[in-house]
């Protein structure tokens, strides 16, 4: 199965049916859909609109971010001024994808927490990254540094290009069918070297087998051209204007083409889930026919 997206209306507006109620919401995204808000609002100021009309980045990272409860900005560029209202608009992103949250999805609130909040103002196909960077081939998230271990990554984007340019995804099949052809090329997990990895500070926490299954999946994953190529996939293309709300540990997914979005990531503990049978941790477990270690 081919991971849904599931439009959501406005809240009073009479187009709600019974899957826009917040419990609805929920099933939805724990089942791998992608939640589309195609109206909400949050308009930049005449100052932020400076934003959308060329990269405020230093262009090393991929890119411009804040992150903590400090919100340093990282890899900006431009004067003082415009460097503190692009982290104040990355602050009002935040408050909003909260807001979001607190709102659509009650069942997570108080139980999410914030992470980075990006600026990603640069087109996607024109960087020249390596395979493992490459977001272009369809991926679960997976991040090499930082141990996800019981949690869930919950990513709110929004679109707001100036031009009428959409953001361009892909979308793959669902986890558990991935999973089934990729499991069985993946090495084995090492304790003893995820206990080394974090001694040597090389991540920040231990890496749990599912860390390491997770970092296998997403390399296998970007390498094979012909699964790349031939699996079940849909295009999507979301407009300026349009927010969209997925777990992206667990639905496939690449980015096409685009510029000039925003991003925010939350962690959710797979305990707070409305149905913790239905993350990748115990997808994963299931198809092992084991608990991860
Ligand atoms: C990704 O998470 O793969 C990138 C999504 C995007 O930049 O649109
Ligand atoms: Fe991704």
């Amino acid at each position: 199965m081919i991971s849904p997206i599931v439009s959501v209306p406005k809240v009073g507006t009479s187009a709600g049916g019974p899957a826009s109620g917040t419990a609805g919401l929920v099933d939805a995204l724990e089942g791998g859909a992608v939640l589309l808000f195609p109206d909400l609002d949050f308009p930049l100021s005449a100052f932020e609109r400076r934003f959308v009309e060329r990269p405020f980045a230093d262009g090393k990272a991929k890119n411009v971010n804040i992150r903590g409860e400090a919100a340093t900005l990282k890899g900006a560029a431009g004067t003082a001024e415009e460097q503190a209202a692009l982290r104040a608009l990355l602050m009002r992103y935040r408050a909003f994808a909260e807001d979001l949250i607190r709102t659509r999805l009650p069942a997570y609130a108080g139980k999410v927490s914030l992470a980075g909040t990006s600026y990603r103002p640069f087109e996607v196909d024109q960087r020249k990254l390596s395979w493992r960077r490459d977001d272009t081939r369809l991926h679960v998230d997976a991040f090499p540094s930082n141990p996800i271990g019981e949690k869930r990554i919950l990513r709110i984007f929004r679109n707001i290009n100036p031009d009428g340019q959409p953001r361009r995804w892909r979308v793959g099949e669902d986890f558990g069918s991935m999973a089934e052809k990729f499991l069985p090329r993946l090495p084995g997990y090492s304790p003893l070297s995820a206990r080394l990895l974090a001694a040597l500070r090389i991540t920040k926490a231990r890496r749990s087998e599912y860390d390491h299954l997770m970092l296998h999946l997403h390399d296998a994953l970007k390498q094979d051209k012909a699964y790349q190529a031939q699996a079940p996939q849909a295009d999507v293309e979301f407009t300026p204007g349009q927010t969209w709300v997925t777990f992206s540990d667990l639905v496939m997914h690449g980015a096409m083409g685009g510029r000039y979005m925003l991003e925010q990531t939350a962690y959710l503990p797979v305990a707070d889930q409305a149905d913790p049978e239905r993350s990748p941790q115990r997808i994963l477990a299931r198809k092992l026919g084991r608990a991860l270690q």
